[in-house]
């Protein structure tokens, strides 16, 4: 389903560049759990922007489909942002001043009535994340383990086919990771490709394809079977 091909991405000028990776290539199958380790400023972040359609490869190609994204169109990259990726980010990424059920709404904004859950289903998840109460609620007070299950609701609801997740449990406590990890591992099982970036040795044992990354290398590629 994904494949990178000797990918580089530089930032900056020439004198004061740096580079976040520097020729990684792997390839990602449709359903798999990949979990990406290594220490901070070793490109992780990149790697993610690179997937969701974010950062363009300076060296290399990104293969989606077999097709390079490289190549898409406006309509085509703006399609495959939308509904194919979901991101759900280390800081949540909500907007302050919408409410929690707009925050959550966010990504069906651009689909043109096309895929658009109905409201109880939206409702239905969110009981199932303990978080409907909020809907009205604007993000501040909450906590950041219920910040970070209205990001997965999100990513839920918008129902796309890969789900990109950067330290998803950076920011809370052992049991909120836990809780998060196990909805993870639930939309795991029910088909969805999922690539999470974690510092934690544990989380990333749980990914059934794990790759370590060091200096915007990949030093090490294990695969697992269930
Ligand atoms: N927008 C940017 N401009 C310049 N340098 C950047 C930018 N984003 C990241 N970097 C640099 O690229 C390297 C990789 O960063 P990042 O992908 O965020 O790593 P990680 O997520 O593993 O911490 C780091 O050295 C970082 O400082
Ligand atoms: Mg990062």
């Amino acid at each position: 389903m994904i494949k990178f091909d000797n990918v580089a991405v530089h930032y900056g000028s020439n004198k004061s560049e740096t580079t976040a990776l520097n020729g990684i290539s792997f390839e990602i199958k449709e359903g798999e759990f990949v979990t990406i380790i290594g220490k901070s400023g070793c490109g992780k972040t990149t790697l993610l922007n690179v997937l969701g359609g974010i950062t363009a490869p300076n060296e290399g190609h990104f293969y989606f489909q077999g097709k390079d994204v490289a190549n898409f169109n406006d309509k085509e990259l703006s399609k495959y942002r939308n509904e194919k990726i979901s991101f759900i980010v280390q800081h949540f990424a909500l907007i302050q001043n919408f409410d929690i059920m707009t925050n959550i709404c966010l990504p069906l904004k651009y689909r043109r009535n096309k895929n658009i859950p109905k409201k109880s289903y939206i409702r239905e998840v969110m009981e199932k994340l303990g978080i409907a109460d909020y809907e009205y609620d604007y993000p501040y007070p909450l906590s950041g383990g219920e910040k970070q299950r209205v990001a997965i609701c999100r990513s839920i609801i918008s129902d796309t086919d890969i789900i990109l997740a950067d330290e998803p449990t950076g920011a809370l406590d052992e049991e909120n990771s836990k809780n998060i990890v196990n909805l993870l591992m639930e939309l795991h099982n029910s088909g969805k490709t999922i690539i999470m970036v974690t510092h934690d040795l544990e989380l990333a044992k749980l990914g059934n394809h794990r790759l370590e990354i060091r200096d915007g290398k990949i030093i090490n590629e294990e695969f697992s079977s269930k």
